[in-house]
């Protein structure tokens, strides 16, 4: 029998979203760095934001499942799911969260093209990716998209990626004025939040 924290394979990426000059490039392993996210980051950002407890939350990009286990014992959720498309990564999560928190699904996929149906969650989090990667409005738009209407999306700010990768950040931003969906709710230095409002799906 599949354990929840069993990964779960999205069949056939699509191949467009494979390959791209731009395309993410690995961050290190750093223990430090994790630790700081653990004790620090995700308590300061959730108190910081005021994160509901109890909703259905989707980490994209979750990486080794650093974050998972706080978020899960932060926010209560009824469901939470981390998403990564480097499968390798998804079993350092698998360890990190198995046995400890019972409630955490860890999915295969791209953050480009979720495996998930329209309106699953309350909160999405993105703990930088969707700087690093390619065509980030598709990114945004997929988000928008699997968010319930009245959800919310919670991502770094510039500044946070400025301070962590000064080179790799230089020139990138989040195009969140291509998804009419989403709308800048609050600002807190590093972190900052739009909530999804009730629209027709159109782009601007
Ligand atoms: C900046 S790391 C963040 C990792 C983890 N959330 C953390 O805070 O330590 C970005 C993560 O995004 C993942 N990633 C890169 N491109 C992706 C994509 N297109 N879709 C989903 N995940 C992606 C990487 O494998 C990596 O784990």
């Amino acid at each position: 029998m599949a354990t929840a924290t069993a990964v779960r394979a999205t069949p056939g990426l699509p191949r467009a979203l494979d390959a791209d000059a731009e395309e993410y490039q690995p961050f290190p392993d750093k223990a430090r760095r994790n630790l700081c996210q653990e004790t620090l980051e995700v308590p300061a950002m959730a108190w910081a934001l005021g994160l509901a407890k109890g909703g259905r939350v989707l980490e994209v990009g979750c990486g080794r499942g650093v974050a998972l286990p706080v978020l899960a014992r932060l926010l209560r959720p009824q469901r939470l799911v981390g998403l990564d498309i480097d499968r390798s990564l998804l079993e350092r999560a698998r360890e990190r969260t198995a046995g400890r928190v019972g409630l955490v699904e860890l999915r295969l996929g791209d953050v480009r093209a979720l495996p998930f149906p329209d309106a699953s969650f309350d909160l999405v989090v993105d703990f930088g990716t969707c700087y690093h990667v390619a065509r980030r409005e598709h990114a945004l738009r997929e988000i928008a998209r699997v968010l319930a209407t009245g959800g919310r999306f919670v991502h770094e700010t510039r500044l946070s990626q400025l301070l962590s990768h000064p080179v790799r950040s230089w020139g990138r931003r989040l195009p969140l004025e291509t998804v009419a969906e989403l709308a800048a709710e609050k600002h807190a230095l590093l972190w900052a939040s739009c909530v999804k409002r009730a629209t027709s799906c159109r782009s601007r």
